[in-house]
């Protein structure tokens, strides 16, 4: 059994940056208090039914900003505060826990766990987000980048609370994305539009026509960050896009362009939601049956707080139906998907 879970006792500090030490723990330590397995939700509650940022409307808005003021307000001792859901990422990105009975770090970027363990990020985080305002069929928006009427920051994200002032204001609304952003470039919108749409068909389609392809290289227990191969889309459009959102006074782009800082941006949420659709269309695109995937990749897990305050223990299986989980995604055009060069 070589699946990969963490030593949850075993949270340390670790480096954001070469150059930068954080303390991403909890104060409280973990892996003492009773853990549950992950339940999937009763299949009688709502569907929540995910919208593009850039459609939804002034209720939904209003809702959304309703639950994040209260999340923001949350202290640094409830899991459930703004804080501590950035944290969960820094933890798990920037090496914090050690694999049981080693000292080999966890990573779960940059390999195949990318895509699954956002995913329940993201379960984790609505479900919090909702039960803060007792709505349970609140669900997050994604951030249609691959869309040419939605490839700026979502207006909406401008304003608190789902600002951030850690990021380029070089690319504030309606500068049009660059998908495969390296560094700023003079190509008209138009151009960049038809770039980012032949790029997207690239990436889910003619490059990514195996899970190796797409899903990065598959990481197992015992090796610790030898395995380093991000697949197609965790590369670009997620590591660029990443990098375009954030500040271009720091020396990562952070907030959004360092692992330690990301989710301290709400848009973090809204970029990963439209990742884990990406997903679920590669899959189609491709037919692939996720749950014919290795064993130790569908066995290994993860731990999260859930709106009760409860650390769960969640794995890769659990995760790779997205109806089962209670969340789906509104059918958008693919206006890429037949862009063949
Ligand atoms: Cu875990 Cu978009 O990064």
């Amino acid at each position: 059994d070589l699946s990969v879970s963490p030593n949850l006792s075993s949270c340390h500090a670790s480096y954001g940056r070469t150059d930068l030490l954080v303390h991403c723990c909890p104060s409280e330590s973990q892996g003492e208090e009773a853990i549950i397995d992950f339940q999937f939700p009763d299949p009688s509650t709502p569907l929540r039914v995910r919208r593009p940022a850039h459609h939804v409307d002034d209720d939904y808005i209003a809702k959304y900003k309703r639950a994040l003021t209260i999340m923001k307000s949350l202290p640094d001792s409830d899991p459930r505060s703004f804080s501590r859901q950035a944290n969960i990422h820094c933890l798990y990105c920037t090496g914090a826990y050690d694999q049981p009975h080693s000292n080999l770090s966890i990573d779960i970027h940059r390999k195949w766990f990318f895509f699954p363990w956002h995913r329940m990020v993201l379960h984790f985080h609505e479900r919090i987000v909702g039960s803060l305002i007792g709505d349970d069929a609140f669900a997050l928006p994604f951030w249609n980048w691959d869309s040419p009427d939605a490839m700026t920051l979502p207006g909406w994200y401008m304003n608190d609370p789902f600002f951030d002032d850690q990021r380029d204001f070089s690319h504030f609304p309606p500068k049009v994305c660059d998908l495969n952003f390296h560094e700023d470039n003079d190509i008209e919108p138009e151009e960049q539009i038809h770039l980012n749409l032949a790029f997207m068909y690239k990436q889910v389609v003619s490059g990514a026509k195996t899970p190796e392809l797409f899903m990065g290289c598959p990481y197992k227990a015992g090796e610790g960050g030898v395995c380093d191969g991000p697949g197609t889309v965790e590369l670009a459009p997620h590591n660029t896009m990443h990098k375009w959102v954030g500040s271009n006074f720091q020396p990562e782009r952070e907030d959004m362009g360092a692992f330690y800082s990301a989710a301290r941006d709400p848009v973090f949420y809204p970029h990963h939601a439209n990742l884990d659709r990406v997903w679920e269309v590669w899959r189609g695109v491709h037919k692939f049956d996720l749950h014919n995937m290795d064993p130790d990749w569908l066995n290994s897990s993860f731990y999260f707080y859930d709106e009760n305050s409860q650390l769960v223990r969640i794995y890769v299986r659990d995760v790779l139906n997205t109806t089962k989980l209670r969340s789906v995604y509104e059918e958008v055009d693919l206006p890429w998907l037949n862009m063949r060069p």
